[in-house]
């Protein structure tokens, strides 16, 4: 049986930590040199409808890392859809490729790639989630403090893929889970909701940011719109106002909290070059770690 990786509930407790040991893993050999070819000879078939910098150059460069190859397939490829539908394409890939990772607009598109290839198929974002980020980021927060035991998190910002995928990540992995969204902006209500009813974690939602942020150990946001989103920019820039992380949002949490954002991030608008730059961000260890967890990733769902 091949196995996907398209949402973090997907898979169980247990195997997430397995992700992270095996993240680790791979990190601590890719440092010190020591060769990890433990996809050789393999080849990832990467599909974007949307642009990338972070999801093509990790995934690329962990496949050559692993011993394999990648094959980047820009926008105007495949026309997945519209050119060709995605039962077939996945069909195809299967044929030549030993996994697919796919950054599509539809989450129906990639549950279809899905269940019509043969192959592993990775989610490289979709409208409705960002698994490899969340789990990326997840491990940051180990690296920097020992375990996420009694975490708590707090998301600033638009209920959007990111905060699906914190809420699926709260459905596996105990935190207490902040979030802090302008009304008319909040995460789908049925993804709260399998969320809460999973037990495992505290799920609040707020409309104040500045409430949101007491005793954060983390404190997470991405842009006010998401690809997809251009023409709304200018409204939500008005609306997310007082949803920005600036360096008073910052000094309501604990002392030592830590600071994410996916990236791209539009400095001045969802955080300040203050924050961005300062002491408590640690955006480009979550940036690197991308290369590390999804290395884990294929690994796991491709190797033999
Ligand atoms: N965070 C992230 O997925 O970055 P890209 O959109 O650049 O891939
Ligand atoms: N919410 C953002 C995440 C980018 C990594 C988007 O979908 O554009």
């Amino acid at each position: 049986m091949k196995r996907d990786f398209i949402a973090i509930d997907d898979w169980t407790t247990e195997e997430i930590q397995a992700l992270f040991k095996l993240a680790l893993d791979l990190k601590e050999k890719q440092k010190q040199g020591i060769e990890h070819h433990l996809l050789k000879g393999k080849t990832l078939a990467m599909i974007f409808q949307k642009p990338s910098a972070r999801t093509r150059i990790s995934f690329e460069t962990g496949m050559y890392q692993l011993g394999g190859h990648a094959i980047y397939l820009a926008p105007t490829d495949i026309g997945l859809g519209k050119r060709e539908s995605a039962a077939d394409i996945a069909h195809v890939l299967s044929r030549y490729n030993d996994g697919v990772m796919a950054r599509l607009f539809g989450h129906d598109l990639i549950l279809d790639l899905a269940k019509h290839a043969s192959v592993p198929v990775v989610n490289g974002l979709t409208d409705y989630n960002h698994p490899c980020q969340v789990l990326g980021d997840l491990l940051t927060v180990i690296e920097h403090r020992g375990s996420l035991d009694d975490l708590t998190f707090t998301y600033v910002g638009d209920g959007n893929n990111m905060v699906h995928s914190f809420l699926n990540a709260a459905q596996r992995l105990p935190m207490h889970l902040k979030l802090a969204c302008p009304e008319g902006y909040d995460p789908d209500p049925a993804v709260m909701k399998t969320a809460k009813d999973a037990g495992i974690s505290t799920i609040e939602l707020f409309r104040s940011a500045e409430e949101a942020v007491q005793n954060a150990d983390v404190i997470y946001t991405d842009v006010w719109a998401s690809m997809g989103q251009e023409k709304e920019a200018a409204k939500r820039k008005k609306v997310f106002k007082s949803f920005q992380v600036n360096e008073a949002l910052v000094s309501l949490a604990k002392p030592d909290v830590k600071v994410m954002h996916c990236l791209p991030a539009h400095r001045g608008d969802e955080i300040t070059d203050g924050v961005m730059d300062g002491p408590h961000s640690i955006v480009f260890d979550e940036a690197e770690n991308r290369l590390h967890i999804q290395k884990a990733i294929l690994v796991t769902v491709m190797g033999n």
